[in-house]
């Protein structure tokens, strides 16, 4: 049984990660920029630097992500990347993002290749857009107008459930199967906005549709939310691939790596249908 050090252990993917490396009898460490409150947290601020070494005492595998609202992702992985180096940890999983490769000059990309040139055994995960999106980042459209409201056209992704990619990190995380490869995570199918709305509506009961807005008004909507202006810029970037196509396509590697099928957008709103109602 491995210790394990779980960046962002209290979001979305990192909780059904941790969850999952516990009962298969793993030790998790915690990670959080927060003031730890149970025994197995631990303090990590990645925006100063601050608990990098009490974080990696006695650990021999670990998962990192950036957290979102920073678009300087290399400067707060990079450190993290060192660390594991450094102390010669047997596997490091980093999540990015899909498309993150497409341009060997963004900041998220210049982070997988520091780990790539690391010499550590690792992996790299590049899920799209997550389903989990709907029931945070895009739900209070939806609660207050019945409305995903995006910029994004008639475009269709392959949405993930954050729990595949859960399960993904934490297969990877204890083999050493894959070392080496990187891998785009995606769901079973390609929906449209207008199509998951009616997947949602069918599961909540509540009449949800899809408005295609201007990027104007979706900055304008991030920044009354209180996003930093250069974190609305990258969003409003990587919304535009989206309405481009390239969130499109579809991969295998969740079943080939957890040997499960993903989850479908009916799956995922069947259990979450609490939230939009
Ligand atoms: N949403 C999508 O559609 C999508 C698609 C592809 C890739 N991604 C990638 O997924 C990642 C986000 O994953 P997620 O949604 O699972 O995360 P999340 O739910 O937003 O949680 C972020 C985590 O980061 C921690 N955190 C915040 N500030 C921190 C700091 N200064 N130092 C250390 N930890 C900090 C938070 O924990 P504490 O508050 O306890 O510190 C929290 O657990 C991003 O890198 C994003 O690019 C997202």
């Amino acid at each position: 049984m491995s210790t394990i050090l779980v960046v962002g252990a209290s979001g979305t993917v990192g909780s059904e990660l941790s969850r999952l490396l516990a009962s298969a009898g793993h030790t998790v460490r915690k990670a959080t920029s927060r003031a730890p409150t149970e025994p197995d947290q631990v303090h990590l601020n990645l925006l100063t630097g601050d608990g990098i070494d009490a974080a990696f005492k006695g650990v021999d595998r670990a998962f990192f992500l950036a957290p979102p609202g920073h678009s300087r992702q290399d400067l707060l992985l990079n450190p993290l990347v060192d660390a594991a180096a450094a102390r010669g940890l047997h596997k490091v999983v980093l999540m990015s993002a899909m498309g993150a490769n497409a341009d060997e000059a963004a900041p998220l990309r210049l982070a997988e290749r520091h780990l790539e040139a690391s010499g550590l055994a690792y992996n790299i995960i590049r899920p799209n857009w997550f389903m989990q999106n709907f029931n945070s980042f895009w739900l209070h459209g939806i609660l207050s107008q019945g409305q995903i409201l995006l910029p994004v056209g008639q475009a269709k992704g392959s949405f993930i459930d954050a729990r595949d990619i859960a399960a993904v990190a934490a297969a990877l995380l204890v083999s050493d199967r894959f070392n080496g490869q990187d891998f785009d995570l995606t769901g079973p199918e390609a929906l449209d906005h207008q199509q998951v709305a009616a997947v949602l509506t069918q599961a909540s009961g509540k009449d949800i549709g899809y408005t295609d807005i201007s990027p104007e008004q979706m900055r304008e909507g991030l920044l009354a939310a209180g996003l930093p202006a250069d974190y609305a810029e990258f969003l409003l970037l990587i919304l535009g691939y989206f309405k481009a196509g390239y969130a499109e396509r579809r991969t295998d590697a969740v079943q080939l790596i957890t040997g499960q099928a993903p989850r479908s957008v009916a799956q995922y709103a069947a259990d979450y249908k609490a939230a939009w109602v």
